[in-house]
């Protein structure tokens, strides 16, 4: 009768801890492979040559600690100038739906290339917001947008006119 116990007991042991065990290791798994998939369209996607700060100049050399937490290098143009905002605080507001809803929807002034970014799959989007979301919030919000008759800080870049 003991031995059966023991032997039943070590089953049941081995049962619960391989279930505890496999479990936590398939989420992480997971979990891993959306932080990976978010790095990669951050990266390819162009997201850090203009919400990173000095990304493009430095050939990409910027720390990951420091992506996506916008810049306060100027975009002038007929629409005034704008800023890339710090996506690491803004992902902070948002939960993962209320940002499928924004990214999706998203029209924003040049040189943001918000109709690229409506088109994204949806496993894309949550990968991005998990990825972002996962270095944390860090940085200053950027530089608040600045009208087309007045004249922007150094340094900004100056797009002609659009063709009449
Ligand atoms: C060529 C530069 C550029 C690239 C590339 C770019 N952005 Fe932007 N982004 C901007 C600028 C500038 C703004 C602000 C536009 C404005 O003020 O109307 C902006 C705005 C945004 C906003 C709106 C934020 C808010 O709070 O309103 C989001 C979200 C965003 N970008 C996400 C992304 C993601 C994700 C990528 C990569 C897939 C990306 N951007 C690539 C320049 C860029």
């Amino acid at each position: 009768m003991k031995k059966t116990m023991t032997l039943k007991t070590r089953l049941l042991t081995g049962l619960l801890l391989s279930t505890a065990l496999a479990n936590p290791v398939f989420a992480q798994t997971d979990d891993q492979a959306m932080l990976d998939r978010g790095k990669y369209l951050v990266k390819l996607g162009g997201c850090n040559d203009c919400h990173t700060p000095g990304y493009l100049l430095s050939e990409g050399k910027v720390p990951e600690s420091l992506w996506l937490t916008g810049d306060s290098f100027g975009w002038r143009g007929p629409w005034g100038t704008t800023y890339a905002p710090n996506l690491r605080l803004l992902m902070q507001t948002l939960d993962e739906d209320e940002w499928l809803e924004m990214a999706r929807t998203l029209k924003r002034r040049p040189p943001m290339p918000w109709f690229t970014l409506n088109e994204l799959d949806t496993e894309d989007l949550r990968a991005i917001y998990r990825y972002t979301r996962h270095l944390g919030p860090a940085g200053e919000p950027a530089p608040e947008f600045v009208p087309p008759d007045q004249e922007p800080p150094p340094p900004y870049a100056l797009f002609p006119s659009p063709p009449q």
